[in-house]
């Protein structure tokens, strides 16, 4: 016998409010309009899954918040973001759902949602800010700020996120406290600096001598390794790092985007495959969302074609610039700029060797 008390399925679950929550407005103006209440429920699906990923999402914030993160919470915050994944999975294969509803069928029942959109669902927003969404990289449409659009108690919970420490930032000062990138044996940017002028003089020897190209592609060629060679002195001038965070072009600080690298870059040593999971966890995350929203862009194209949203945007073009724009770990996404081939890393010290492994390993 159990210690508690026994209880009943359909209490356990609310479902008698959760199943009274499904109120369509043309049932109650007296329309017919059969497809409300399958948009109603998507909708409702789409919410309580934004309330497991903020669950997730905030246990991992909290995690990163201490100065010291343990090793077994890099663990735990992969499997929590991992479950993050496959639920934006479902959340992208659910609008095939909705699409069953044709245009016409929308009709019926669209007037009657105005002004009321998806662009007021906070915990979206919430979602967004959490994960390090800024404000100043929003796109505005018709001046119009997203915290206006929700009523005060919405609004108040958004503005808590804008002041408490995001994903993004949480994840740059823990990379900022990698240790391992010098040590007194062992300056590791000198050698990479020199593996990477090596590897760019062998693709600029690899241009030169191809007889297939003509002059104009090799120049174009040649121009893009002296990008390339711009963007890695931009890597190891914290100055010039600097200025492009100013200008927008990159995002994480300097000695993060250092330990971004060094982690990928030597990401088969033990101690630091975690890591290098957790980073790969956040790009995946990322870009399930930019899918997410590419694909509701598609869906509401195919819905409402190029007409204004309920909630007065341009609708699909709107969405459609939110897609690249509201991207949040691009630096990640980035960061295969800055690997070199295994066989031309720097060979780290022995003694480095031993602090990367495990205590029981045999090396
Ligand atoms: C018939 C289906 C749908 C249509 C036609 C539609 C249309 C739109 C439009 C036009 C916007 C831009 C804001 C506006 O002017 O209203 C928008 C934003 C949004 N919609 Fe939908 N939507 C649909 C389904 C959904 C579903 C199922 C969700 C899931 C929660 C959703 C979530 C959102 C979110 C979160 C935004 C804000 C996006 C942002 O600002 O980046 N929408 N929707």
């Amino acid at each position: 016998m159990s210690k508690f008390p026994p209880i009943y399925y359909a209490d356990y679950l609310q479902l008698e409010s959760l199943l009274n929550s499904q109120k369509p407005k043309s049932t109650e103006y007296g329309y017919k309009a059969h497809d409300e209440m399958l948009f109603i429920i998507v909708h409702q699906a789409y919410e309580l899954w934004f309330k497991q990923i903020l669950h997730e999402v905030d246990s991992v914030n909290t995690m990163f918040r201490d100065d010291v993160v343990d090793e077994k919470s890099i663990g735990i915050a992969v499997s929590r973001l991992h479950r993050v994944t496959e639920i934006q999975k479902l959340l992208i294969e659910q609008l095939r759902v909705l699409e069953t509803m044709t245009p016409l069928d929308f009709l019926e029942f669209r007037d009657f949602l105005i002004p009321a959109s998806g662009f007021q669902s906070f915990q979206f927003r919430l979602i967004e800010n959490k994960l390090g969404l800024s404000d100043e990289k929003r796109i505005q449409y018709n001046n119009i700020d997203y915290l206006n659009t929700l009523e005060e108690t919405h609004r108040k919970l958004i503005l808590e996120t804008v002041n408490s420490p995001s994903l993004f930032e949480l994840v740059q000062k823990w990379l900022e406290r990698t240790p391992f990138l010098n040590s007194q044996s062992f300056n590791f940017w000198q050698s990479y600096k020199e593996a990477v002028e090596r590897m760019l003089e062998h693709d600029t020897k690899i241009i030169m001598e191809n007889a297939t190209l003509t002059e104009k592609k090799k120049e174009f060629q040649l121009r893009n390794i002296e990008l390339n060679r711009e963007n890695f002195e931009a890597l190891f001038d914290e100055a010039k790092h600097n200025e492009l965070v100013k200008e927008g072009r990159r995002h994480l600080s300097n000695r993060s985007m250092l330990a971004a690298i060094f982690i990928n870059l030597y990401r088969d040593e033990p101690i630091l495959h975690l890591p290098f999971m957790f980073l790969n966890t956040l790009i995946e995350m990322d870009e399930l969302f930019t899918e997410w929203r590419y694909r509701h862009a598609l869906m509401v194209q195919r819905m409402i074609g190029t007409k204004i949203g309920t909630g007065g945007s341009s609708g699909h073009q709107y969405l459609m610039s939110t897609v690249d724009k509201h991207r949040v770990f691009t630096d990640l996404f980035n960061l295969p700029t800055f690997l070199i081939p295994r066989s031309e890393l720097p060979k780290l010290p022995e003694e480095l060797i031993k602090e990367l492994s495990f205590n029981f390993s045999n090396r």
